[in-house]
């Protein structure tokens, strides 16, 4: 698909479907009155016959019959006003290369809904964003009846009420069309890592996928496998992985700014590429996903290339610790003492708490070898969490309120639900064991925040930063720009938080 900035006037666009969104009543609506107007009221009527009321489940299409140079015109219901944010303009879009892929569309143009000048940019980005993210498909693996995506061109028009730009606004505009473009990229990457099945999608097999990205974006990149693992102590990491054939592989990308950066920040995933629970084996329905428990190791490494794309005045290093959490005769047991590579010990007394012990390493390997200003990790880690937000929303955890407002100001930019979580000190003597310094896990009630404690425990007083993404990592259904399968949630904040400026 190629993107471009279109000037209106509407009337003047050439398209297959040029769609334009409506607030309520669509004919108390300027835009709408002007394109109804080209139609010689049309549009009006097939909206009155169809009980358009601007819902923002509810659209109209109808072919211009010549009258205009668009082919066709969609108009969309976008709900009530008051509750559109700017992040929005991304299901506005998808909905309108979904309506685009079913006519056939090659040529599709989005009239943004009116901005502040201020954030027409954003919506720029926004709509990008939702046509790339909205015509995302897994198709890697259907032999049959493949859809084809027909779109070839989308333009965004901003400018429809008054036409002209400066050389300022058209620059942004162009810098809009590239940053949508890079996050959608990024985001549809770590979906298809989310996507691939287990059985494709090894530890070895993120590591080559990492070492293209590297190679594709000039990043630097260094892969531990086992031998190298012990060799620094990750007791608890190799632990997890020590029930596979498979070679645990702990990943290291680095961006590094072309002057001197700003600051180091490590961005730690989880990449528990598939968790059967281990001993603790996990019921058959609760199994079923779990090829997407290295969601946070895809969002983090598939994040790099919007940052090197877009460039970041930080030195920012991503970093996912991929095993599988299997049962054989080597697999780890409960009541199994580990030693993390701090020297902590740590007793099992859940083997599908396992997230926690590999980010845990991950944790002390970041503190220790990049030393640096800021630690962020995302994690599938706990039930508990989708228990207490839902499918949709994140649960955030930190000790640094500086890194949480900065955080949250992203998140709201780019329409992300996260919802802060407490650590709980009260929570803490859970994780005390009888045999060992901790165990690694506390009891049922509040199994989110005592999973936060427990990685709290490695950040130590470093600068940290967790979002426990379980519930949003994959979706259950389509919504919006999202469609079932892996979402690559928390890219778009990444990239927000290390890329702006
Ligand atoms: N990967 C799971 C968490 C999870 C659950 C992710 C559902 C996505 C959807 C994690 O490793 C896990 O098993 N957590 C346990 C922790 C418990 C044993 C303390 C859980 O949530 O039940
Ligand atoms: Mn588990
Ligand atoms: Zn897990």
């Amino acid at each position: 698909m190629q993107y471009r900035h279109l000037k209106g006037p509407l009337q003047e666009i050439k398209s297959d479907l040029l769609a334009v969104g409506v607030f309520g009543d669509p004919t108390r609506d300027t835009v709408f009155k002007a394109i109804n107007k080209a139609t010689e009221g049309l549009l009006k009527t097939v909206a009155r016959e169809q009980c358009f009321a601007g819902k923002a489940s509810q659209s109209v299409v109808v072919r211009s019959e010549s009258m205009l140079p668009a082919k066709h015109l969609a108009v969309l219901g976008l709900g009530e006003k008051s509750a559109f944010v700017p992040p929005s303009i991304r299901d506005f879009a998808a909905r309108t290369v979904a309506i685009g892929q079913r006519l056939g569309a090659h040529n599709v143009a989005l009239t943004l809904p009116p901005l502040a000048l201020s954030r027409r940019a954003d919506g720029v980005q926004y709509a990008v964003e939702g046509a790339v993210m909205g015509s995302y498909r897994f198709n890697k693996y259907r032999t049959q009846e493949e859809p084809k995506n027909t779109i070839k061109r989308f333009g965004v028009i901003s400018s429809a009420a008054d036409g002209k730009l400066t050389a300022a606004q058209s620059r942004a505009i162009n810098a809009a069309l590239a940053r949508g473009e890079a996050v959608a990229e990024a985001v549809c990457r770590a979906r298809d890592f989310v996507n691939e099945p287990a059985g494709y999608m090894t530890p070895s097999r993120i590591a080559e996928e990492a070492k293209n990205l590297a190679k594709k974006h000039n990043l630097k990149i260094k892969v531990l496998g086992r031998r190298e693992c012990e060799r620094l102590g990750m007791g608890m990491f190799l632990a997890v992985a020590q029930g596979s054939i498979e070679e645990p592989k702990l990943i290291h990308l680095t961006y590094s700014p072309p002057g001197k950066p700003a600051s180091k920040v490590a961005l730690i995933g989880k990449g528990v590429m598939f968790d059967s629970g281990g001993y603790s084996l996990k019921p058959s329905s609760a199994m079923e996903d779990m090829k997407m428990d290295m969601a946070g190791a895809a969002v983090v490494l598939a994040s790099m290339s919007a940052i090197a794309t877009l460039g970041s005045k930080h030195e920012v290093h991503a970093i996912a610790a991929c095993c599988e959490n299997l049962i054989s005769g080597s697999a780890f047991k409960l009541r199994d003492i580990l030693t993390a590579m701090d020297g902590t010990t740590v007793e099992i007394n859940n083997t599908d708490a396992e997230g926690r012990l590999t980010l845990g390493d991950a944790i002390i390997y970041a503190r220790t070898k990049v030393k640096p200003d800021q630690i962020l990790d995302f994690a599938t880690l706990t039930g508990a969490c989708v228990i207490a937000l839902g499918p949709y929303t994140a649960g955030v955890m930190s000790h640094s309120e500086d890194m949480v407002k900065r955080w949250f100001d992203a998140a709201e930019r780019t329409g992300e639900d996260m919802w802060r979580l407490p650590l709980t000190e009260r929570l803490k003597p859970q994780l005390k064991s009888h045999l060992a310094d901790m165990r690694n896990t506390g009891e049922r009630w509040g199994g989110a925040l005592t999973a936060g404690l427990f990685l709290q425990h490695f950040a130590g007083d470093s600068p940290w930063l967790h979002v426990d993404l379980a519930g949003p990592a994959m979706a259950a259904r389509n919504h919006g720009a999202v469609q079932r399968g892996g979402t690559g949630f928390a890219v778009a904040t990444i990239v927000e938080y290390l890329a702006r400026d």
